[in-house]
């Protein structure tokens, strides 16, 4: 089933502090978005690539996209002052499609089959996120003292992509918009608007490039990656 695909890449990188936008910062020679952008390249029912992006960073990404043979971008608007400002401006501008993929541009690890299990939850249930189990024990925390140690069981660790029917994450990016509510994820949207948001166990190579030690485990990951090609 084809889906398009909506990519953040609008933001400064402050964690990571390299003075410019981490999606530039290579990892084996090839920038994180690069990465990232190759799998939905590569991915035969991603019919559609949509990047919010900088402004004065347009340009330069263009580049790249020439550079590296990425021919699915449709559009690159402007992203805004915060992630969810970023992918409404891209699902402003898109046509009506099935299905829509939101996945962080920092998360050049994600997989194939992890976005098959996506696309095939919505087809299904209209809403499926990727997560993994929390593995640490987990504890509510006031003023530096524990209130309750919180039931792991029942705990997740939200990722990207996160898949939606199209015209359903254009109703709850709708609504955000109108009464101004600010998630930190495109489910929080949706769940607010009582649409239940299935999760699909994704893998905890999926990981956002975030701080610098992200770079050092990032290369690893490539690394391992090689090595089960041989
Ligand atoms: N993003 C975006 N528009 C924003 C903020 C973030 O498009 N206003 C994008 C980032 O480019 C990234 C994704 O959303 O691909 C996830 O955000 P995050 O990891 O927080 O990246 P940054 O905001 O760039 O990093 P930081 O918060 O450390 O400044
Ligand atoms: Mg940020």
């Amino acid at each position: 089933m084809n889906y398009e695909v909506v990519l953040p890449a609008a933001g400064s990188g402050k964690r990571m502090g390299a003075g410019k936008n981490k999606l530039f910062l290579l990892l084996q020679n090839k920038p994180i978005l690069i990465h990232t952008l190759n799998v939905f390249q590569e991915d035969d029912n991603c019919t559609g690539i949509w990047l919010a992006v900088k402004p004065e960073e347009r340009d330069f990404i263009q580049q790249l996209l020439q550079e590296h043979g990425i021919t699915k971008v449709k559009g690159l608007p402007n992203g805004g002052e915060e992630r969810q400002h970023s992918v409404h401006s891209c699902i402003k501008e898109m046509e009506q499609v099935d299905i829509v993929l939101v996945h962080d541009a920092a998360r050049p690890f994600i997989t194939h089959e992890i976005i098959s299990s996506l696309v095939k939850g919505v087809l299904d249930k209209g809403a499926a996120i990727a997560g993994v189990r929390a593995k640490d024990t987990m504890k509510k925390v006031h003023n530096g003292v524990i209130v309750e140690t919180v039931d792991r069981e029942n705990l997740w660790m939200i990722q990207t992509p996160q898949a939606f029917r199209f015209d359903l994450l254009y109703e709850a990016e709708d609504v955000a918009e109108k009464v101004g509510f600010l998630g930190t994820d495109e489910a929080m949207l949706v769940e607010r608007l009582g649409y239940p948001v299935h999760i699909v166990e994704a893998s905890y190579d999926n990981i956002k490039m975030t701080t610098q030690e992200d770079i050092v485990l990032g290369e690893a990951i490539l690394r391992k990656r090689s090595l089960e090609k041989i």
